[in-house]
């Protein structure tokens, strides 16, 4: 009972079929299928009753052949038990028990899918006739892991057909699988000119199928965010099982709707000179489409969204238009988008008067400087290097020969940093010749030294500098601001420095005292030393002589100081004198008055000799506070 046991649970909930033998004695039951996976053993149950023992039995399996016919691969009988040789099962199947308890099983080892057959169980009684019962055996294959591979090149949502998707392929399963595809888990039906799902099957030699299925449609932009995947459905023992691809995004090409482009550099304010960079960028995706920038007529292509226009003028001005154009099979598409630049400028400065202007000393003067711009300017005049005032007009009240020079008018745009011109006006103040005080007029210099004298000249036009002595000798003539002439001093000179124009003259002279040179110990080396570095060099001996003259100037002025001193000290004692002399006076007046009575008899000439005496005591006070020692006589 344990094999019957064995045997139910094969079956399963298959039903029983009863097949009756020709005689009807022999009763033989099967299950009517039994299914197993490729390699697995199976086992074919043949149960069967008879009043008769097994000793009159024979037991012959049979298997169906593609043909139908049926193929003995086994017969066994009391006496003998015998293996058809040849068959495709002769090495992998057996047959278990004797039969004596009504039960017989083929076992067929490493089934193959070749196997998938009908097999036959034959009884056959020597009394009651013969019986037979069949099992189909079913084969099944679990396929390998199916791929999906969707186009990667993108797929143009202007196609007219359906265009290619994707494929999905599963291998060696058995029994045939089948493929469905899903965009976002939702199967795709075929629908004509929409969606075309083309499968195609291979059978392997080892009787595997392989399935691939092509996806074929017409995509929309939407699509773009969609996934695809196959589902693949199989056959398994007592239903079907199925299995998926990987999810997979395709690549949708899409003509833009809309243009967009702008100005990436300079930010802000763009001035002449600058390079301006456009980007562009459509919203779509079609790597066919063509990107082009017009401006003014003139037609500029894209390189990878980035247009440079370089030192761009005011003329560069205006609106600018990106165009994507898509080229499709029968039609072009073009979208647009546009920008407006504005490119400012900045003239250069227009002073007037231009260039150089002369001005009357005294007179006044007015000047402008203008610069054309798109933006507001700043204008400031400067002067060596100072600024010297702010807005466009420059006026000189009342020009002196100061008021000349180079006046610098800068022209900025506040808005815009960099941005300026500039513009210059010289101006001359015109008047008489004016000779700077040249800080010495008389010197002392020692005979045969030479000296530099100077004339530094203010005036315009610019006079003519002659130099004369004072004997009329013309020493030079020139044109210019500043004279220099060397004379090298024998006597007492006086030279003149005469600056005139057609407005006036002025002169200088110069009184050069000639003086000899005393051998003091301190003076000789520098008498020494001057007179070598004349001999040797002119520049450096107009600096020495230069020294000189600077070191007598200041003796000079020691001289001076003494002898103003020594005056004062004269009219002091001038004063103290003439004070004396009134008291002595006094004091001769009183005495001879009070001597008078005594002394009355006296001669006159004693009177005068003492008056005499008295006139030689103020002398020698006199002079000796003079500190001279002199014998009043001398006087
Ligand atoms: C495959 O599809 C066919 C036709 O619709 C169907 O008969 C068969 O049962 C399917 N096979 C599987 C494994 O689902
Ligand atoms: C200076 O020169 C001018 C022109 O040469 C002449 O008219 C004038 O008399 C001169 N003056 C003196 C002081 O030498």
């Amino acid at each position: 009972m344990a094999a019957r046991n064995y045997a139910s649970l094969l079956v399963g909930l298959l039903a029983l079929c009863h097949t009756w033998g020709v005689m009807a004695d022999v009763e033989v039951n099967m299950e009517d299928r039994v299914e197993v996976f490729r390699g697995e053993t199976a086992l074919i149950t043949c149960m069967f009753t008879s009043s008769e023992g097994i000793g009159g039995m024979s037991i012959q399996w049979f298997y169906v052949t593609l043909s139908g016919e049926r193929q003995s691969i086994f017969y066994q009988d009391s006496a003998m038990k015998n293996k058809d040789k040849g068959t495709p099962f002769t090495d992998r199947f057996s047959v278990n028990g004797t039969g004596a308890d009504g039960e017989i099983v083929l076992r067929i080892s490493d089934v193959k899918v070749k196997d998938e057959t009908e097999f036959i169980c034959l009884i056959k009684s020597l009394t009651e006739g013969s019986g037979e019962g069949r099992t189909k055996l079913k084969v099944f294959a679990t396929p390998d892991p199916p791929s999906i591979e969707v186009v990667e090149t993108g797929i143009s949502i202007n196609e007219n057909s359906p265009s290619k998707v994707g494929t999905c392929e599963v291998k060696n399963c058995f029994p045939k699988p089948n493929i469905t595809w899903y965009r976002n888990n939702t199967p795709l039906r075929g629908a004509p000119d929409v969606v075309k799902v083309v499968p195609s099957v291979t059978v392997e030699s080892s009787g595997l199928y392989s399935v691939k299925s092509d996806l074929s449609m017409k995509v929309k932009k939407e699509d773009k965010n969609d996934t695809f995947y196959c589902e693949v459905t199989f056959f398994v023992p007592g239903g079907t099982s199925m299995t998926e691809t990987n999810h997979m995004k395709i690549n949708v090409h899409y003509p833009s709707t809309a243009v967009k482009v702008w100005v990436e550099s300079p930010k802000g304010h763009i001035k002449e000179g600058d390079s301006i960079e456009f980007h562009c960028h459509g919203n779509g995706n079609m790597p066919s489409s063509v990107l082009s920038i017009v401006y003014n007529g003139d037609d500029y292509s894209l390189d990878d969204n980035v247009f440079v226009l370089d030192k761009v003028t005011r003329r560069n001005s205006g609106i600018y238009q990106c165009t994507s154009t898509d080229f499709e099979s029968d039609h072009v598409e073009e979208v647009s988008g546009n920008t407006t630049v504005f490119v400012n400028y900045l003239d250069p400065a227009v002073v007037t008067p231009t260039d150089t202007v002369v001005v009357d000393q005294g007179k006044e003067l007015k000047a402008t400087c203008n610069a054309l711009s798109s933006l507001q300017t700043q204008v400031v005049w400067m002067k060596n290097g100072t600024k010297f005032s702010t807005g466009h007009s420059l006026i000189l009240k009342d020009a002196t020969f100061d008021s000349a020079g180079k006046y610098v008018c800068m022209v900025t745009v506040p808005e815009i940093v960099g941005m300026e011109t500039s513009g210059t006006l010289d101006v001359k103040v015109q008047g008489p010749p004016d000779i700077k005080e040249p800080g010495y007029t008389e010197m002392e210099e020692s005979t045969g030294s030479t000296v530099d004298l100077r004339c530094n000249v203010r005036g315009f036009p610019a006079p003519t500098i002659t130099w004369t002595t004072s004997d009329g000798k013309i020493l030079k003539t020139e044109v210019g601001l500043q004279s220099v002439v060397s004379i090298k001093v024998t006597s007492d000179i006086t030279a003149s420095c005469n600056a005139s124009n057609e407005f006036g003259t002025d002169v200088a002279t110069f009184n050069i005292n000639a003086t000899i040179n005393t051998t003091t110990p301190a003076n000789t080396p520098t008498s020494t030393s001057t007179s070598t570095t004349t001999a040797t060099t002119i520049a450096s001996a107009t600096v020495k002589a230069q020294t000189e003259t600077r070191a007598k100037e200041i003796k000079k002025e020691g001289n001076g100081v003494i002898i103003a001193v020594l005056i004062i000290c004269i009219l002091l004692l001038a004063i103290l004198g003439s004070v004396l002399y009134f008291l002595y006076k006094k004091g001769k007046i009183c005495g001879r008055s009070g001597k008078q009575d005594l002394t009355k008899e006296k001669s006159s000439k004693d009177n005068i000799v003492v008056e005499m005496k008295s006139d030689n005591t103020e002398e020698a006070v006199l002079l000796g506070v003079n500190g001279e020692k002199q014998h009043p006589s001398n006087q």
